[in-house]
């Protein structure tokens, strides 16, 4: 049995349909949460939502929302609110990877605009689109009116020569969540998190992928194994939990020791 701490507040997830984000929507729910899943696959989201109400008996409601448009973005902020009394968590979580292996000198305006879009502007956009309710809203016997966890990477870290625009969007990505946790304290905790390499739909789900990627950049994971998707959900929880209520600006990785050492 986990700590239902999340009873009587709301939840949103963008990217929610697959990997970190349908991931942390059953464990938002398990903790008695209310939950809002955002994504732009309408088919998976469907059927992500589907489960996680079926799986937790919690009200689960999908929009479909391309994060990188402002009209998307603002009619969904708008529809979230009607559904949910509050919104205590947002999972700032959409993003995309992008074809490995071009260097920075060589990669094309569009797929620059596309990943930028998406990974970086999209989590301002939709953070810009909440702030404010989530900022005013009050909770019984609790200072803090919410909390915002945006996902970054080790990319964003540790720059990789061969995910150049990638690594750009998750150095803006903990900025964002920086520059956000100083404007929103001291009502909203913000913090970024940086995981590693985890099976998840940008690696196709497919423990094979990451292993490739792994080989290929010589990469050893110090704790020795693949990251999963529980391992980032643990940390997301745990952002959003009554244990790290005096934690805010901070980037903190998962990564199994590869920020380290
Ligand atoms: N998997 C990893 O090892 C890893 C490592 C570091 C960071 N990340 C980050 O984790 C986040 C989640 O990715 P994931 O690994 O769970 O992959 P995923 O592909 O399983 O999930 C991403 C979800 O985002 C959705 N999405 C993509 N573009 C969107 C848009 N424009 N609007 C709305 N939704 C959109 C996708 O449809 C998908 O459901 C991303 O920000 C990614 O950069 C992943």
């Amino acid at each position: 049995m986990v700590e239902k701490f999340l009873e009587g507040r709301g939840t949103l997830i963008t990217g929610g349909a697959s990997g970190f984000g349908r991931g942390a929507a059953y464990a938002f729910a398990e903790r008695g949460a209310d939950v809002v899943i955002i994504d732009n696959n309408e088919e998976l989201l469907e059927e992500t939502a589907k489960k996680v109400a079926d799986k937790t008996g919690q009200k689960t409601i999908p929009i479909v929302c391309d994060v990188s448009k402002s009209d998307q973005v603002e009619a969904m902020a708008k529809q979230a609110f009607r559904e949910l009394d509050n919104i205590y968590v947002l999972f700032n979580n959409a993003g995309i990877g992008i074809a490995y292996g071009k260097n920075i000198c060589r990669v094309r305006e569009e797929q620059w605009d596309k990943i930028m879009s998406v990974n970086l502007k999209g989590q301002w956009l939709v953070a810009k689109s909440l702030w404010r309710k989530m900022k005013a809203q009050k909770f019984d016997g609790e200072m803090l009116s919410g909390r915002i966890i945006c996902n970054a990477s080790l990319a964003g870290l540790k720059m990789n020569p061969k995910l150049p625009t990638y690594s750009i969007t998750k150095v803006g990505v903990i900025a964002l969540a920086k520059l956000l946790a100083k404007t929103l304290a001291p009502y909203i905790t913000v913090n970024s998190i940086a995981p590693g390499f985890h099976v998840t739909g940008i690696y196709l789900d497919s423990v094979e992928v990451v292993e490739t990627v792994l080989r290929e950049e010589r990469i050893q994971i110090p704790l020795n194994r693949i990251g999963t998707v529980e391992d980032v959900v643990e940390l997301v929880v745990f952002l959003a939990s009554p244990a790290s209520t005096y934690i805010t600006g901070q980037c903190i990785p998962v990564g199994g020791g590869l920020a380290n050492f």
